[in-house]
């Protein structure tokens, strides 16, 4: 579908404190079925109300989205999950007490009235209740539920800024309101509470750790931890997707930090040597041990939440850049880390070696 370029309202809010007469224009373009830009605290989301599947089918051209990958809707309270899904399990209630608003994203049964443009057709529905005062404050203005993907083209890195979505996204949506970087940096945990013991479709902002503590027994989903090669059985869509392919091909490179540095150091040389410009994503705080060159560093020793807030503008950074080659450190699959490495691992497809 060839869409009209529109202009696009850029607008700086107050992040802690947004201004209401921003927030009630940016909710009015959505109740007439517009598209708004807004953060939250995990990325930027691209917003739609999600009980009208005209709008939200626009918004998957715009974004240049597979129809079969459906949305997740975001919600500033309860009662409008009551409204949304067939059913609320007591396990989800409890979720909702401890991690809401958050990086939690809940797949329950059945949506009532909800478009199958934002479901894809399933019989599930995803919800989750964003921590951000702008997202909650716009969701409570429109009084609507809002559907949010995140703010890019498809494929390309998440947005973490707003010039990030205006890069992938001006001329073609309404409003993109500026709150400032995201916190977080990933994406939401997606909890499956549909499959007989709660599965994570999505490693995100809240751990398998913290779901554990709090339910037992929490499986992960065995695509999370492949390449972009998965081909199993999936629940979850958004799986079979890679979801960044950089312009460049990315190799990534797991094992101890030293035998990591000591692969990357060789490769790159290797590279030098051939012509080709390699760019080098250190997520170990071993920037130092690289000399010359494009290295960019994500987070610092030990920090794996810092690595997460940087991750996706260094690897946006790198297709500025224009390297030939990405090679990246990878770093522990645990806590946070595991949702680092699944994007990591989608990015790099078959290219993982382990050292
Ligand atoms: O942090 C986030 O979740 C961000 C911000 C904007 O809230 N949103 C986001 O949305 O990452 P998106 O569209 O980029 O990813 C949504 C994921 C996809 O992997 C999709 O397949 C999955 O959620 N999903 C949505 N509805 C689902 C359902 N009913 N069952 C299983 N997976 C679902
Ligand atoms: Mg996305």
């Amino acid at each position: 579908m060839q869409e009209d370029v529109i202009s696009t309202r850029y607008i700086k809010v107050d992040p802690c404190c947004p201004d209401r007469t921003v927030i009630a224009e940016a909710a009015l373009v959505l109740r007439r079925g517009g598209l708004v830009a807004f953060p939250t605290e995990t990325v930027y989301g691209l917003g739609v109300n999600a009980l009208d599947g005209t709008a939200a089918a626009r918004l998957f051209a715009v974004k240049g989205r597979p129809a079969d990958n459906p949305l997740i809707i975001h919600v500033a309270g309860r009662d409008m999950v009551f409204q949304l899904a067939g059913q609320v399990p007591e396990k989800a209630i409890l979720l909702m007490d401890i991690f809401w608003p958050g990086p939690l994203t809940l797949v329950l049964p059945g949506g009532k009235g909800v478009p199958a443009w934002v479901t894809g057709g399933l019989d599930t529905v995803a919800i989750r209740m964003p921590d951000h005062p702008v997202a909650l404050a716009l969701i409570r203005e429109a009084a609507l539920p809002v559907a949010a993907p995140s703010a890019n083209i498809s494929g390309r890195p998440s947005p973490t800024t707003a010039g990030h979505v205006l890069c992938d996204l001006a001329g073609r949506i309404e409003v993109v309101l500026d709150g400032g970087p995201t916190g977080l940096g990933v994406e939401s945990t997606v909890l499956d509470l549909t499959a007989p013991t709660p599965q994570i479709l999505r490693p995100g902002g809240i751990t398998p750790e913290d779901l554990q503590n709090v339910l037992g027994a929490v499986e992960v989903h065995p695509g999370i931890r492949a390449g972009s090669e998965w081909c199993g059985e999936t629940r979850s869509p958004g799986l079979k997707y890679t979801h960044y392919a950089p312009d460049a091909p990315l190799l990534l490179v797991e094992g101890s930090p030293e035998s990591v540095t000591a692969k990357i150091v060789d490769l790159a040389r290797q590279y030098r040597a051939k012509g080709l410009r390699a760019g080098i994503l250190s997520c170990n705080g071993r920037k130092e041990f690289y000399g010359e060159g494009e290295v960019l560093q994500a987070g610092g020793r030990d920090d794996p939440a810092a690595v997460a807030a940087g991750l996706y503008a260094a690897l946006r950074r790198f297709d500025e850049l224009a390297v030939d080659i990405i090679l990246a450190e990878g770093i522990k699959d645990e806590g946070i880390g595991l949702a680092i490495m699944n994007r990591l691992r989608k990015a790099a497809g078959h290219r993982l070696l382990r050292v």
